[in-house]
């Protein structure tokens, strides 16, 4: 090899070198022992969806440590299956956020911590199987062992609570569960169904300026970084609605029901069903019957949130069965759930290179560029998030779109190369923004540095 190729190699080499060293040192930072918070400060918790993507990242660094992530999320577990989205921390400084949430309420909950009283996209099949890919086969087995019964007694209660139409689709009762938290979507069907007087009251007089001083998020991070004053109240408002219901399922349902059947929530549903299929094979377990006849109907039901008039997939009203045809990144996530047609995926890849919609300089912004709620550092109604990134490029491949995947790792590596480990970017002009320093950005781009 001339000297001049290798010299090229050495310098392409390099930077990745440096990269992977800035993730790790990312993750070490906010490593808890036996599990990773988001990122200090603002994230002091341990978050559902957050540690199966810092497992998927841990696992090319060290292995038993990402188990250990993923083990330590079912320490939370309530005895019903429930996989709560947050675990607090303990000590008096965190106080405040574990009475917010107060989960004791409920007999379900476990004693020795205290959690949320609500899920989030249920990430952790993947996690468990992706953490097992770098395990030989006999400890593979192992560790599928050791986390089948949680994980099923999971997906159990998914159907059993969240689906109680027998419909196929997974019902949320707060935007918290699908981790898009400020996403359009949400905000218009509270803003038209559950907000309440109190709340355009304090708007009217100007005084939800005031709800800044009892915020940590915005101590933390610039306020037009996230979601607006009266937007958070609304939010604290529904937690105290579940509160009040002791999170019982059935009083929630019977009584002011608000609930969604979200897409992105649904999509990765459906890609957690399979990986669980896979685990339950690899060691010889037969799903009960029922669960697998009900994974089957999600894939079908994916399908009835496609808009033929728009070319977009959206999320549902579960009491009026209306879409909410609010255009978000959700719509390319049935790429990763993988259930839908080619044709639907080509549609879907079309949306994504369109440069009027998600095909952003620093792609992919989580609304469309046309959107009218989009901002460039508008929390989840502009910026572009590392996770979403992963799960598209993980959807294109699916679908064998190499190119369009290829092209979504290059840009997002180059990203947090040139902006840092941040929570989300603009899609503009690359500005980095949220927390600095943030697990899942960090974990990811190892993950995609592996590719
Ligand atoms: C924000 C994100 C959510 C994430 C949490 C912790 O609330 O919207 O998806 O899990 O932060 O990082």
């Amino acid at each position: 090899m001339a000297i001049e190729e290798k010299l090229n190699e050495v310098a392409e080499v390099e930077p990745q070198k440096e990269l992977l060293g800035q993730a790790k040192a990312v993750l070490a930072m906010n490593d808890q022992g036996s599990h990773t918070i988001p990122a200090e400060g603002l994230y002091p918790h341990q978050w559902l969806w957050d540690s199966c993507f810092i497992a998927i990242g841990l696992r090319h660094v060290d292995v038993e440590r990402a188990k250990q992530e993923l083990l330590s999320l079912l320490r939370g577990q309530w005895s019903n299956g429930m996989l709560p989205h947050m675990i607090f921390a303990s000590g008096d400084a965190h106080r405040r956020d574990r009475n917010l949430w107060r989960s004791w309420v409920n007999p379900y909950a476990p004693s020795d911590v205290t959690t949320s009283g609500i899920t989030q996209p249920p990430m952790l099949a993947e996690a468990v199987v992706r953490v097992g890919e770098k395990l030989s086969q006999p400890e593979r087995r192992t560790w599928y062992h050791t986390v089948y019964p949680a994980l099923l007694a999971h997906h159990q209660w998914l159907y059993k609570e969240r689906d109680p139409h027998e419909e196929g689709l997974a019902l949320q009762i707060h935007p918290y569960e699908v981790g898009l938290d400020n996403t359009p979507p949400w905000l218009a069907q509270l803003h038209e169904h559950s907000r309440p007087w109190w709340i355009a009251a304090l708007e009217k007089t100007h005084v939800d300026k005031f709800v800044n001083l009892f915020r940590r998020d915005t101590k933390h991070v610039p306020p037009g970084q996230r979601m607006k004053n009266t937007d958070a109240l609304l939010y604290y408002d529904v937690i105290r609605r579940l509160r009040r219901k002791r999170y019982n399922i059935d009083s929630i349902l019977t009584r002011s029901l608000f609930a969604i059947e979200d897409l992105t929530f649904n999509s990765v549903l459906v890609r957690a069903n399979h990986c669980l299929q896979h685990i339950a094979s690899n060691i010889r377990q037969d799903l009960p019957e029922e669960l697998e006849q009900r994974m089957h109907k999600t894939e079908r039901a994916l399908e009835q949130l496609w808009d033929g008039y728009s070319g977009q997939y959206y999320s549902r009203n579960f009491v009026t069965h209306k879409l909410i045809k609010e255009p978000t990144i959700a719509t390319l996530l049935p790429l990763y759930a993988g259930s839908v047609s080619s044709e639907r995926a080509q549609q879907l890849v079309t949306l994504l290179t369109n440069k009027h919609l998600f095909g952003a300089n620093y792609p992919v912004p989580s609304v469309p560029l046309n959107s009218s709620w989009f901002e460039p550092l508008g929390y989840w109604q502009g910026p572009s998030w590392v996770n979403t990134n992963w799960l598209i490029i993980d959807g294109l491949r699916r679908y064998k779109f190499h190119k369009e995947a290829e092209w979504l790792q290059q840009r997002t590596l180059e990203l947090v190369e040139t902006s840092g480990m941040n929570e989300y970017f603009s899609p503009v002009d690359g500005k980095p923004a949220g927390a600095a320093n943030f697990s899942w950005t960090a974990a990811l781009t190892i993950d995609l540095l592996q590719e």
